[in-house]
């Protein structure tokens, strides 16, 4: 870096300065010596500026590859929080730092940005025409060695900013990784599930192991990957579970009694179709997905994709005998109380009317990913609702299922989306078995 010209800035003021107080004092030494001084003063001044400009340049040409180097550690970040599901991490405190390295990152780049925009509005280096006369010398050098001074102090501003800003850019990076760590740390410490098979599991633990020491621009490829493996293998493990129920069932349990719903019988309210723990189907009832459902959820999955998303139907029509299976395995393994939290009895669940379908992972992890939330966000457009919301197990029966969609059209999804209200509350009725 070069000498701040500091020291030649003082003297060549100093030097114009004498010359221009000499002048007006009326002290006159020969007209020779004053002009030629005034002429080394401004030449002085000329050198002085020249310098101040090129470690102004040298200075902003720094701060520019730091703003590079920030504005890329700032893209990873994002693009890494963009998709970061903070339930497949060991500490989701690592989520908040990074945000705040970046936020912290962002406002002193706006700054910089700021100061940018206004010395960009200075004057430039043109100041004036070149002087002629003794008097013009000494003002002109005065002028420059002045301009010297603002550039000089521009560069320090901007040398200041880029220490700033490099350690900034520093703690985004750290954060980063340490994000990047405690995602293969919580993927590390668990196993996937144990149904998942071969293939699901090894594409798993890759996956993990990608994650260690991954470098910022990879690290929001990582962890989709990752993520997408863990979901795989769920999704790997709870089919594995469902068929090994279903051949169970099939194979020794006796089939669910032909007349458990005998003389029941659907139920419509407003027009609606209600099935919970309140209202049940016959046995009978149900043949499928109905037309509507299909090409609605054909419809959403396609907007859906024009963002980049994906949405797949993971469950659709489940008749009573299917849905006897699943239940009866929950309960068998986890007792009726736990079982009733989360599936329903054969005959009172909502898979049975053909309007229902559950996407993509059957875990509330899905409730966090990009599809989750745009699905809360919008499947009401296309004439779904989210029929079990968080915290509302106490009116729906039901824990939180971000997962599972009723179709109830576009009308009547759009007035239960903007009242707030779970079906339940909406059309005024409980879910209890009785
Ligand atoms: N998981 C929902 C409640 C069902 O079993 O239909
Ligand atoms: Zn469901």
């Amino acid at each position: 870096m070069p000498a701040r010209p500091l020291d030649r800035i003082v003297g060549a003021v100093c030097l114009a300065a004498l010359i221009v107080t000499s002048t007006a004092a009326g002290v006159r030494s020969t007209e020779a010596g004053a002009d030629a001084a005034a002429l080394a003063s401004y030449d002085d001044a000329v050198v002085v500026l020249a310098d101040a400009r090129t470690d102004a340049d040298l200075a902003s040409a720094e701060l520019d590859d730091t703003r590079a180097d920030a504005a890329n550690a700032a893209d990873a970040a994002a693009a890494a929080l963009d998709v970061v599901d903070p339930e497949l991490l060991d500490d989701t405190a690592t989520v908040e730092a990074l945000e705040a390295a970046r936020d912290e990152l962002a406002t002193a780049d706006e700054v910089i940005d700021g100061y940018l925009a206004e010395t960009a509005s200075d004057p430039d280096d043109d100041l004036g025409a070149a002087p002629d006369t003794r008097d013009e010398h000494a003002s002109a050098a005065v002028r420059l060695i002045v301009r010297a001074g603002v550039l000089d102090t521009a560069a320090g501003t901007m040398r200041d900013f880029d220490a700033s800003l490099a350690s900034l850019t520093v703690a985004v990076e750290t954060a980063t990784r340490e994000l990047a760590a405690s995602a293969h740390a919580h993927g590390t410490a668990t196993d996937a599930p144990e149904l998942a098979g071969d293939e699901a599991t090894d594409a798993y633990t890759a996956a993990v192991e990608a994650l260690y020491g991954v470098a910022a621009s990879d690290l929001a490829p990582a962890l989709t990957a990752y993520q997408d493996a863990w979901a795989d293998a769920v999704s790997a493990h709870e089919a594995a579970e469902e068929e090994a129920a279903r051949a169970a069932a099939e194979a020794s349990a006796p089939p669910p009694a032909a007349n458990t719903s005998d003389g029941v019988q659907p139920t419509y309210i407003r027009g609606i179709l209600v099935v919970n723990k309140t209202y049940g189907l016959p046995s009978w009832y149900g043949n499928g997905l109905t037309a509507e459902t299909v090409n609605a959820f054909e419809r959403m999955r396609a907007e859906a994709a024009a963002s980049g998303l994906d949405l797949y139907i993971s469950s659709g029509f489940r008749s009573y005998a299917t849905q006897a299976s699943i239940y009866n395995r929950y309960v068998a393994n986890e007792g009726v109380a736990a079982a009733d939290r989360h599936s329903a009895r054969p005959g009172h669940s909502e898979h049975q009317t053909g309007l229902t379908i559950d996407l993509n992972t059957i875990t509330t992890a899905f409730g966090y990913t990009a599809e989750g939330r745009w699905v809360a966000a919008n499947a009401h457009r296309f004439g779904f609702i989210v029929r079990y919301p968080e915290h509302k197990e106490a009116v729906t029966g039901y824990v939180w299922e971000p997962w599972h969609l009723r179709y109830l059209g576009v009308g009547v999804a759009g007035d239960v989306y903007a009242s707030g209200l779970t079906l339940e509350e909406y059309l005024g009725i409980t879910s209890a078995y009785q």
